[in-house]
């Protein structure tokens, strides 16, 4: 231990009177700076990354000093919480009333008015909500990291669901008829693996493989595909995998396979196997995780951490002038007032399109960075039923059917099962898809995803509805996008001069990082932009 730490019980005093006076994220980086608490690491998934400290100024002659950050969506918290754990002072511009940016829970009584003027007022019983933004977070990310550090809990969310359907009503291999996941994915990986058992065994891959690996490859995939030995030409024929029509029970009831087997060509022409390259995507494998209670508990948490009194709600930038010296924002306070704020430097952690409105003296080369990404279309509705059918009826739990119809995906919710109510999101669509709901009023696209899931639900997907929320992230106010189109890749060199900013302003942002539309990309984002912005204060 450092000499001048305080020891045991003095310790916890300690801590606890920094927690009284200078709140939780002050008590945090109280304790990160003594070794108590874990931080936020992401160990080969993000870098090294060291939190400043306020240690870091000793014998420099060095301050911490004053920040100012643009937008409290996931990137700009993260800046504010790490550049605090060091002392400095941040204030962070908002322009909404809540912290978090595209990290948004609708619940009851939320009221969302669109760039269109159509106010929608949540009515979602209490308990439910949607995830109108980020929904699900991978094991790796190192947003679970901050959850651990910031306390908030999490459970299980489940991205893929043997149970879910597979809904294509133009080439389905039964067109118009859902398929159990777990059905098309036997029939696939069954006549996949039957194709290539027969090759292999006859000889068309000699060239590759010696008789062992043959062997071996024909008793993974009997095993893969569910499909016979040698002695039945490798034919696959259904089996358990497809699922019953009767299910096996006690004594005298050994269950009845389903049957209606589809052929190859019938499976190959249904698509159906475009779906489950899905489930071993890097950043969509299961387990998937959320946080208990709404996406919205991590900026929420944030936001304690950083202090409230740091972020100033309702208040939107309108200009951005630097100088050898500082830094000078303009913003419209909660009464529209004009007001200035000046600082050491700004870390701007808006939308770059709508960073690109800004008056601002960043020169001609920001401005092309900020305006050749572009904002991508995405949307969802939230469907609150009043009872849970697909639990009772489809036997589903969690996960997502997936259709070649202009919804996309239904997610079934990860929580609350067996409950009284539930909320689906009754579509999740980008691109065209999204645009074309987005035009629609609210009642519109609730009227246009029932007449769609009816068709794949039944009439209780219709009579069972209590109300609905939906969204569409182009047509939301500030942020006038769902991700982004970021033509080149983040390195390209038409960015450099927001990668590697030569001013008093630095740049952070899921756009600016490999993951865009991850929070983990706007947290990786932000500590880079922390680091340059530390390691340039130790040296002004
Ligand atoms: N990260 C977003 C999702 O998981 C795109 O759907």
């Amino acid at each position: 231990m450092t000499q001048g730490q305080p020891t045991g019980l003095d310790r916890r005093g300690f801590l606890r009177a920094v927690g009284i006076t200078g709140g939780a994220g002050a008590m945090f980086a109280t304790m990160g700076a003594l070794g108590l608490a874990p931080t936020a690491q992401a160990a080969g998934r993000g870098g090294d990354f060291r939190a400043p400290s306020t240690a870091d100024f000793h014998l420099t002659g060095r301050r911490a000093g004053k920040v100012v950050v643009l937008g409290a969506g996931l990137a700009g918290l993260t800046t504010a919480y790490e550049l605090g754990k060091a002392g400095y002072d941040c204030t962070i511009l908002e322009p909404r009333d809540r912290p978090g940016g595209r990290n948004y829970t609708v619940r009851g009584g939320d009221t969302h008015t669109d760039l269109d003027g159509r106010t929608q007022t949540a009515a979602f019983s209490q308990g439910q909500y949607l995830n109108a933004g980020p929904a699900r977070l991978a094991q790796w990310m190192v947003t679970l990291d901050y959850c651990r550090e910031l306390g908030v809990p999490i459970e299980v969310f489940t991205n893929s669901n043997a149970d879910a359907y597979i809904y294509h009503e133009s080439a389905g291999m039964r067109p118009g008829q859902p398929v159990r996941y777990r059905t098309a994915k036997a029939d696939t990986f069954g006549y996949v693996s039957e194709l290539l058992a027969k090759a292999t065994d006859q000889g068309a891959l000699d060239q590759e493989l010696t008789a062992q690996d043959k062997e071996r490859l024909l008793s993974f995939l009997e095993d893969f595909g569910e499909i016979g030995g040698r002695s039945d030409g490798w034919a696959y024929a259904g089996g358990a995998n497809r699922g019953y029509a009767t299910w096996p029970g006690a004594a005298g009831t050994p269950g009845a396979l389903l049957g209606d087997l589809p052929t190859a060509s019938e499976v190959f022409a249904s698509g159906v196997g475009r779906h489950f390259a899905f489930e071993f995507e890097f950043d969509q494998a299961m387990l998937m995780f959320q946080p208990v209670g709404g996406m919205d508990r991590i900026p929420r948490a944030f936001a304690r951490a950083i202090g409230d009194h740091r972020i100033r709600y309702a208040c939107q930038a309108t200009s951005l002038v630097q100088s050898a010296g500082g830094v000078a924002v303009g913003y419209t306070d909660p009464g529209g007032r004009p007001r200035r704020i000046e600082a050491d430097y700004c870390v701007a952690a808006m939308p770059p399109h709508l960073l690109a409105r800004l008056t601002h003296n960043l020169g001609p080369d920001v401005q092309t960075a900020l305006t050749t990404i572009r904002p991508s279309s995405a949307g969802k509705i939230g469907l609150e039923y009043r009872s849970r059918w697909w639990e009772t009826d489809h036997r589903i739990y969690g996960g997502i059917t997936e259709t070649d119809l202009d919804l996309s995906h239904i997610w079934y919710p990860s929580y609350g099962h067996h409950g009284r109510r539930g909320v689906i999101v009754g579509y999740y669509n980008t691109g065209s898809n999204a645009d074309a709901y987005a035009a629609l009023t609210p009642a519109e696209r609730e009227a246009r995803a029932v007449m769609q899931g009816v068709k794949i639900h039944g009439e209780k997907y219709r009579s069972e509805l209590s109300n609905s929320f939906s969204i569409a992230w182009k047509r939301v106010r500030h942020l006038e996008g769902a991700w982004h189109s970021i033509p080149g890749g983040t390195d390209a060199a038409v960015y450099k001069p927001l990668n590697e900013p030569a001013g008093r302003v630095l740049y952070a942002g899921d756009w600016l990082s490999y993951m865009d539309a991850w929070q983990h990309g706007a947290i990786l984002s932000a500590r880079k932009a922390v680091t340059a912005l530390h390691s340039r204060a130790l040296k002004a």
